[in-house]
C-alpha cells in the first residue's frame, strides 16, 4: 500500500514509516492522521514485520506537532474526535506486540511529542528539539502529552514543559529521560536500525510478551504488575522459541528463534 502523506520502507524484519511532509514539518493533518492508522493496523498484521523505526522526512523535524491550520475550522466535538484519533495512534503503538522507536530529526513537538512518547522509547539527532507548545495557542495536549510525558519525566518537569511551552534540546531531554541516546543527524537512522535488527532478531512473540508486562505493568500497582509478570513469564515456557533459546545455549550455538 502507498500512502500520500507517509513513506514506508523494508529492511527484513524492520519497517521504516517516515512522516513524510517535509514542507509543513511534518505536522499532522486529518490526511495523515487517516493513513497512519491504515499503516499502523497493516505493520501489526503483518508478522514479518518485528521492528518498527518512525521518523520524520527531512532534517528539520519528525514531527512539527498537529497542523494548526485545521484548527480554526474544528469545533469542540470535532477536536476531540482530532486529539483521540491521534491519541489512539501513540496508544496503538505502545499496545502493539512489537518494537517500535522513534528516531527523533529536528523538531519534535505537540503531537509528533505524543507520538514519539508513544514508542517503546526514543533516539535523538543532536538537532531535535522537544516541547509541548500547545499552551502558546491557548490549548493543552490532547493525544496523550499530559498523561505521558510526566510518566517518563516526572510530574514537576513535565509541568514546566507544559506550563511553559518552551523546547529543551537534545541533551535536556536526554539528561530528564525523554530519550535513551543522542546521535549525530547522519547517524541516527544507522543506529536506530542496528538497535531494531537486533530486537527483530530475538523471538517476536516473547519480545511481544515482554512489552505487555512492562505496558499493563506500569500502568498499575507493583502487586498487580508482579502477577502479570509472573504469568507473562510461564506463558514464554509454551513457546517454541524458549526451547530453541535454552537448547542453544546448553549447546553452545546461537538461538535461531521462529517467532512462535
Ligand atoms: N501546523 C501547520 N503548519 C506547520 C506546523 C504545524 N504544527 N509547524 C510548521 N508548519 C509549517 C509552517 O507554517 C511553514 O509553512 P509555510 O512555509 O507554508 O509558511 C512550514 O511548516 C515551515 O515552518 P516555519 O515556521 O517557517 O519554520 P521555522 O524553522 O521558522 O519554525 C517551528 C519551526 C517548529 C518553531 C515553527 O514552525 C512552529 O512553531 N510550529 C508550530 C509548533 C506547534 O505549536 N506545534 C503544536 C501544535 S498543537
Amino acid at each position: 500500500m502507498s500512502y500520500a502523506t507517509l513513506a514506508l520502507a523494508r529492511e527484513n524484519a524492520v519497517a521504516i514509516l517516515t512522516f513524510n511532509r517535509p514542507e509543513k514539518l511534518n505536522a499532522i493533518n486529518r490526511q495523515v492522521l487517516v493513513e497512519l492508522h491504515q499503516a499502523l493496523d497493516a505493520l501489526a498484521a503483518d508478522a514479518g514485520v518485528r521492528a518498527i523505526i518512525l521518523t520524520g522526512a527531512g532534517e528539520k523535524a519528525f514531527v512539527a506537532g498537529a497542523d494548526i491550520a485545521e484548527f480554526t475550522a474544528l469545533t469542540p466535538v470535532a477536536a476531540v474526535q482530532f486529539g483521540g484519533d491521534l491519541g489512539s495512534a501513540a496508544e496503538k503503538i505502545a499496545r502493539m506486540p512489537k518494537a517500535v522507536l522513534a528516531a527523533v530529526n529536528g523538531f519534535c513537538l505537540g503531537g509528533g511529542c505524543e507520538l514519539a512518547m508513544g514508542c517503546d522509547f526514543i533516539y535523538a539527532a543532536e538537532n531535535a528539539r522537544f516541547g509541548q507548545p500547545e499552551i502558546n495557542l491557548g490549548i493543552i495536549p490532547g493525544s496523550g502529552g499530559t498523561q505521558r510525558l510526566p510518566r517518563f519525566v516526572g510530574k514537576a518537569r513535565a509541568k514546566e514543559l507544559i506550563f511553559t511551552g518552551d523546547m529543551i534540546d537534545a541533551q535536556e531531554a536526554l539528561r530528564i529521560g525523554l530519550v535513551n541516546r543522542v546521535l549525530p543527524l547522519p547517524e541516527l537512522l544507522p543506529a536506530a536500525k542496528a538497535t531494531a535488527a537486533k530486537m527483530a532478531a530475538k523471538s517476536g512473540v516473547v519480545l511481544g510478551l515482554a512489552k505487555a508486562a512492562i505496558e499493563e505493568g506500569t500502568a498499575t500497582d507493583l502487586a498487580s504488575g508482579l502477577a502479570l509478570e509472573a504469568k507473562a513469564f510461564g506463558l514464554t515456557f509454551s513457546t517454541e522459541d524458549k526451547r530453541e533459546g535454552v537448547a542453544a545455549f546448553l549447546e553452545k550455538r546461537k538461538a535461531v528463534f521462529q517467532h512462535r
